[in-house]
C-alpha cells in the first residue's frame, strides 16, 4: 500500500438493521429496519486497534484487527491502495446478533462506510462500490443492500458485481421482529439447503417472490399469499423448531410470518399497526422460551457517514 490517511480524521457511521429473505425472496431481498448501530472512528498516529464496545456484543467480539468492522475497513482501504493505519473505535451496538436481523452485515458495512468517510475528498467510493465490497464480504448481497441503501432492496449478481434497485414500502406495511435468546448460525443454515430443487418449487417461489415486490409497494393486503416459500425455510426448519412451529400458528392465523434471515427470528410484516399486536399476543401464548418483540419501522435512509474531524 502507498497511501496513508491523516492522523486525527474522524468519522461517525450510524447503520440499520436489516432483515433477508422476507420470505421467498432468497439470496434477493431485503428490508432495512429503524434499529442501529453506531460507531466512532478516528485514525491515530500509533499503529494497532483500539477498539470500545458498548451494547450488544461488549465483552464478546473480538478488539484486536480480526474484529469484522476492522477488517471492512482494511478491505475498503486496499482497493484504494491505502493502508490499515492506526485506529481508535467505539461501536454502541444495538443490533442482536445472530439472530437473523443482519448483524454481520451491519457490521461490513459500518466499515466501508467508515472507510468511505475516511477517503472524502481523497477518492469517491461510489454506491456501487460499496455494495461490491460489502458483498465480497458477506457473501451474498441481501442484508448488505439494505443495510447501504435503506428501504426495500432487490439485490442480484452479475459477472460485473452485484446490483441493487431500492423501492419505498407502502406505509401501511407494519414489520414486527420476534427474537429468541438462542442464535442460528448463517453458515449452519446455508449448509441445510440442497443443491438442487424441485422444478415447481422454483416457480412457486418466483410467482410469490414478485408477488411480494407488489405486496409491500402497493398491496399489503396480499402480505400473507406472498410471503409463502418452498426455497429455504422447510429445508431449516428442524435446526430451529420453535421458530417453524411460531411460524406456522402465526400463518394459520393469518399473520405474514417468515423467517428473518437465516433465523432465528421471525419477522411478521404486518398489513396495518394492529397487526402487529395481534402477533405478539399469539407468540406470548405460544411460545414455549422467551421471545422479545421488537416494533421497527422501515429505515428509508439507510447507512449515514459523517466526517466529524478532518
Ligand atoms: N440470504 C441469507 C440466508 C441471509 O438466508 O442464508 C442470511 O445471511
Amino acid at each position: 500500500m502507498t497511501n496513508s490517511l491523516t492522523v486525527g480524521r474522524r468519522v461517525s457511521v450510524r447503520v440499520p438493521a436489516t432483515s433477508a429473505n422476507l420470505g421467498p425472496g432468497f439470496d434477493t431481498l431485503g428490508l432495512a429496519l429503524a434499529l442501529y448501530d453506531e460507531l466512532e472512528i478516528e485514525v491515530l498516529a500509533e499503529p494497532g486497534v483500539q477498539i470500545e464496545v458498548t451494547g450488544v456484543g461488549a465483552g464478546e467480539v473480538p478488539t484486536d484487527e480480526t474484529h469484522l468492522v476492522v477488517r471492512a475497513i482494511a478491505h475498503s482501504l486496499a482497493r484504494y491502495d491505502y493502508a490499515l493505519p492506526g485506529l481508535r473505535l467505539v461501536a454502541h451496538n444495538s443490533i442482536p446478533h445472530g439472530r437473523g436481523l443482519g448483524s454481520s452485515g451491519a457490521a461490513i458495512v459500518s466499515g466501508v462506510m467508515a472507510a468511505s468517510g475516511l477517503l472524502d475528498g481523497i477518492v469517491e467510493v461510489t454506491e456501487a462500490d460499496a455494495l461490491a465490497l460489502a458483498t465480497e464480504l458477506e457473501g451474498h448481497p441481501d442484508n448488505v443492500a439494505p443495510a447501504l441503501f435503506g428501504g426495500l432492496t432487490i439485490a442480484w449478481t452479475t459477472p460485473d458485481g452485484p446490483l441493487h434497485k431500492k423501492l419505498m414500502v407502502h406505509r401501511g406495511v407494519s414489520p414486527v421482529v420476534f427474537v429468541p435468546e438462542h442464535v442460528m448460525s448463517t453458515a449452519l443454515a446455508r449448509s441445510l439447503q440442497p443443491e438442487s430443487v424441485p422444478h415447481k418449487d422454483a416457480v412457486f417461489n418466483v410467482s410469490r417472490s414478485a408477488l411480494l415486490v407488489a405486496a409491500l409497494i402497493q398491496s399489503p393486503e396480499l402480505l400473507l399469499a406472498a410471503t409463502e416459500d418452498r426455497l429455504h425455510q422447510n429445508y431449516r426448519a428442524a435446526a430451529m423448531p420453535e421458530t417453524d412451529r411460531l411460524i406456522s400458528a402465526l400463518r394459520a392465523a393469518g399473520y405474514p410470518a417468515v423467517v428473518s434471515g437465516a433465523g432465528p427470528s421471525i419477522l411478521v410484516l404486518g398489513s396495518d399497526p394492529a397487526q402487529r399486536l395481534g402477533a405478539a399476543e399469539l407468540v406470548a401464548v405460544e411460545s414455549e422460551t422467551t421471545w422479545q418483540a421488537l416494533m421497527l419501522a422501515v429505515d428509508f435512509k439507510g447507512s449515514t457517514v459523517e466526517l466529524v474531524s478532518t
